[in-house]
């Protein structure tokens, strides 16, 4: 039967973004890819554990970050170091003294905020005002509205866009120079209410450092203070000379790593968007001194490739650069990704001079230098940093893949499917293998395709309910083929390839299965796309 899949995007315009992204939240729990941690105890604040589909996608996009980094340049290693490090190496790197957040705390609900993202929020919900007069006017012009027109000549608008670059500059100034008074004064003067006790009786701004520690040692004076890394890039700077040495590496070269990261952020929301246990992708390239600046517009177009070749959606990805730096940064931009509620980082791309190498050198004694034949001198050499943390990247996978369609049969009858048009290369699973019913040999003959197809890919077999139920099921989790076998299978080696996406059914021989499969499913077909 032919089926007509009808995106509902415009239909849930009427839902809101928020509605949207609980529907999201609740799927993503019902189909085994993000659970709450410790669930049975209710939970733990912005941490989360991964499920059965969960993992495989997690586990996809690392292999496809990782071979995109090790496998395509012949001067990038990768390396795995441990999470606790010499704490005086955050320190040398400044985190003890400068991974601060500016939080303010409402006295009558007791409620702590983060200062910039008060602010953000009440810039948030001025564009919103702009956006509201738009529609009002969209309506009540009709086909003869003029938006562009509209938004440079409309005095209200003109009004509110003002206050926006007012509140931004403001705010931007104040971070920049870390001025925690003039952050307070704007808070007031915005007129920003607490969201729980509706009142503006604010402390004064502070500075909270994000980093957890621990204590490391059996007895409590013994005991030594360590930290939970905030950032895997250290564990890339203290082994520079290791790598470089036993790699015989030559500048340019890089080191990356997969790993695990812990901040205690003083706002973790958004799901898995700000989380205080994550997951990090850091490679560090070590540049001469001078070149710097070349390797970040190279990498910054590198790594956006990276996202496109994902097909995603071009629109979807901008960069943003970055106006106050971070204090070992002479340029930094952010790949960004349009979430639901809005486009946010998912990916920084930094020049980090060569601030820890120095820093490094400096607090441990060691000397850290790299002797380039090529001008025959020594120097700590510079770095340009690609990050990106594995959590949002999948946010972005799960978000921009959920679709809610209504379906519309030959017969005039409708139903509906949620679709989760994953990129087939990162899907958990790539191929369910359904028996059209379980007796006259077929199931039998779907679980032989199974186990020889499995050595290939994530295959999944299903036998239970009916077929329409089954395809259901998959194209919850992402599964971008389902072959179904049937009576005639039996007598001609064939069988029915369903396509996700289309919905749209051929027949094919079981001897071609892998070939079309593989094809469409493989990491390869993603690499080759970045560097054609
Ligand atoms: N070594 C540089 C560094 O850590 P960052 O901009 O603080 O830079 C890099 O973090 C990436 O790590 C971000 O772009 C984001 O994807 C991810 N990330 C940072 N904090 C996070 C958090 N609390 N939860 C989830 N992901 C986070």
């Amino acid at each position: 039967m032919k089926l007509t899949a009808e995106n509902n995007d415009n239909q849930s315009t009427m839902a809101t973004t928020e509605d949207v992204f609980k529907k999201l939240i609740a799927h993503a729990k019902e189909y085994g890819f993000i659970f709450p941690s410790s669930d049975i105890y209710d939970g733990l604040g912005a941490v989360y554990d991964y499920g059965q589909n969960g993992v495989e996608l997690k586990n996809n996009i690392k292999k496809y970050w990782w071979d995109s980094m090790v496998l395509l340049h012949e001067n990038i290693v990768g390396i795995d170091s441990a999470i606790f490090m010499h704490p005086t190496i955050w320190k040398a790197s400044g985190h003890v003294d400068a991974f601060n957040d500016p939080m303010i705390d409402n006295k009558d609900s007791k409620k702590r905020y983060r200062a910039d993202v008060l602010l953000e929020e009440h810039i948030q919900k001025l564009e919103e005002k702009i956006s509201k007069e738009v529609e009002k006017a969209a309506k009540r012009f009709g086909d003869q509205f003029d938006e562009g027109m509209f938004l440079q000549t409309n005095p209200r608008v003109l009004e509110v866009r003002e206050q926006v670059a007012s509140v931004q500059n403001r705010m931007n100034e104040a971070l920049k120079t870390d001025n925690l008074q003039a952050l307070k004064t704007l808070i007031e003067d915005c007129g920003i209410v607490c969201p729980i006790s509706g009142t503006r009786n604010w402390t004064d701004v502070r500075q909270f450092n994000l980093m957890f520690s621990t204590e490391m040692g059996s007895t409590a004076e013994g005991a030594m203070k360590v930290y939970l890394r905030p950032e895997t890039a250290q564990g890339i700077f203290v082994n520079y000379l290791n790598v470089q040495k036993t790699g015989r590496m030559k500048i340019p070269f890089g080191i990356a790593q997969i790993g695990k990261a812990f901040r205690n952020e003083i706002v973790a929301r958004q799901f898995i968007f700000r989380m205080r246990e994550f997951e990090q992708m850091e490679m560090q390239f070590f540049v001469a001194p001078g070149t710097e600046l070349e390797w970040y517009e190279l990498w910054k177009n590198t790594r956006l490739k990276w996202h496109q070749a994902l097909g995603m959606g071009q629109e979807n990805y901008r960069f943003h650069k970055h106006e106050k730096l971070a204090h070992y940064a002479n340029a930094a931009s952010d790949i960004e990704f349009r979430f639901p509620f809005g486009f946010r980082e998912v990916e920084g791309i930094h020049s980090r001079t060569n601030f820890d190498l120095s820093q490094h050198q400096e607090y441990s004694g060691k000397k850290i230098q790299y002797f380039d034949p090529e001008v025959n001198q020594s120097y700590v050499p510079f770095v340009v940093e690609t990050s990106i943390g594995v959590d949002r990247m999948f946010l972005s996978i799960l978000a921009h893949s959920f679709t809610e369609e209504k379906i519309t049969r030959e017969d005039g009858t409708t139903d509906e499917r949620v679709v989760m048009r994953i990129p087939p290369q990162l899907a958990p699973v790539k191929l369910a293998v359904l028996p059209l019913v379980k007796k006259d040999g077929l199931a039998e003959k779907a679980l032989e395709i199974k186990n020889q197809l499995r050595f290939e890919f994530n295959c999944q077999y299903d036998e239970k309910d009916s077929i329409g139920r089954r395809y259901r099921r998959q194209d919850a989790i992402g599964t971008p083929y389902c072959i179904t076998i049937d009576h005639q299978t039996m007598t001609d080696e064939t069988v029915t390839i369903r396509y996700r996406d289309t919905m749209e059914q051929e027949r094919v021989q079981i001897k071609d299965l892998q070939a079309i499969i593989s094809d469409k499913v493989s990491i390869r077909g993603l690499l080759q796309k970045i560097v054609s």
